[in-house]
């Protein structure tokens, strides 16, 4: 039997309620696979903020990287300031295990209604890069307060970052059928940063004569993800755009409550983090509404990155099947829906 190592994060707001119908899938999988998970839970998130100060204790993140991977649900809370869980928590871990790939797959499954009318063959994936952009806190304020206040948030793009989440986003791109590759910037206003992105997908394009490639101002992509999202294959992007889009292309393929993502250090020298696209929701917190499809979803990104892709694929499998039967249905619970996939495993 293979041992792995999770550490679990559940996070606030319906983080521990989604990420409850994860584990409860996982545990079915398991069992089938002969894996044994050794689950480590890690209490953070706005009850520990509030209790102790602390986001991510020191000690917390190098235990945290002693494990295989990371399963989190969500952060953030309406009682903590925006930002300091956000950016304590989430994005520390980010770039502390240098989760670089921020894979976002949007596939429509059958049976999944989308807000669009006729929106094809949908299946794609958003390359984000996880640790640059406008995410790294490189700004400031002056006069804060004053008529002549003046914030910078400045956007951090190195040659280093940029190759290597270009390269890996061919890479899958090559994987694929369709082995397309579109660049989502903004380099007709953002000059550098858009410039440094252009040439590097133009030199790895080198790497890659079977990966076909075009480009996309950001703004116009989300013309297209709402018009014609079956042309989208692989999208590589920054880490600001990326969020942005990612949302839009889980609205458009049945909402957030269906959106997983992996935090993917490709090199494995720190586990990586996986975790629904959408966040704490403290709208529907407690309320048992919550959709853990995500979190189910993200349980499937985990397996395969562990080397179980057929594992994987049962899961999404278990999950449109799931899908399929609820369509028109009445509203089901939280742990309604995780015990639904779960059955459908078995
Ligand atoms: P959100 O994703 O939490 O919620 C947006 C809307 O989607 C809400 O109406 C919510 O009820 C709904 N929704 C989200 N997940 C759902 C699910 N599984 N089932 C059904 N409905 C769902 O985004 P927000 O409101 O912008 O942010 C709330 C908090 O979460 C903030 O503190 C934010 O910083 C944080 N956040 C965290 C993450 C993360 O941990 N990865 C991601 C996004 C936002
Ligand atoms: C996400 C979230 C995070 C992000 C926030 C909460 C830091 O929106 O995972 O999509 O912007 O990356
Ligand atoms: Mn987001």
């Amino acid at each position: 039997a293979q041992t792995v190592r999770l550490a679990v994060l559940p996070g606030d707001g319906i983080g521990p309620e989604v990420v409850a119908e994860g584990l409860k899938v996982l545990d079915v999988v398991a069992g089938d696979l002969d894996l044994v998970v050794e689950r480590t839970e890690y209490d953070l998130g706005a009850r520990r903020w509030h209790a102790t100060g602390e986001t991510l204790p020191d000690s917390a993140l190098e235990e945290i990287r002693g494990h295989d991977a990371i399963l989190l649900g969500a952060v953030g809370d309406p009682s903590v300031p925006s930002g300091v869980l956000e950016r304590g928590l989430l994005l520390r871990l980010r770039f502390a295990l240098d989760h670089y790939v921020n894979l976002r797959p949007s596939r429509l499954l059958s049976g999944v209604a989308s807000p669009l009318a006729d929106p094809g063959e949908v299946d794609l994936v958003v390359v984000r890069e996880g640790t640059e952009g406008p995410y790294t806190g490189n700004g400031g304020a002056l006069r804060v307060g004053t008529p002549h206040e003046v914030a910078t948030e400045v956007s951090v793009n190195t040659a280093f970052g940029v190759e290597r989440v270009v390269r890996d986003a061919f890479a899958r791109a090559q994987e694929r059928p369709r082995r397309r590759l579109t660049l989502v910037h903004k380099h007709n206003v953002l000059t550098y940063a858009g410039d440094l992105w252009r040439r590097t997908v133009d030199a790895v394009a080198a790497e890659f004569p079977d990966v076909s490639t075009d480009y996309l101002h950001v703004d116009a992509a989300t013309i297209f993800l709402v018009t014609d999202p079956s042309r989208f294959d692989v999208v590589v992007t920054d880490n600001l755009f990326g969020d942005i889009v990612t949302d839009l292309a889980a609205a458009v393929t049945g909402g957030i409550g269906l959106a997983a993502s992996g935090n993917v250090n490709p090199t494995r020298e720190a586990p990586s983090m996986f975790e629904p696209v959408h966040g704490s929701a403290p709208d529907i917190a407690g309320t048992g509404r919550a959709d853990p499809t995500a979190a189910v979803l993200s349980v499937a990104l985990l397996l395969e990155h562990l080397g179980h892709p057929q594992a994987s694929e049962r899961v999404v499998g278990a999950v449109a099947e799931d899908l399929r039967r609820r369509a028109g249905g009445s509203p089901r619970t939280t742990s309604q829906v995780g015990d639904a996939v779960a059955a459908a495993l078995a």
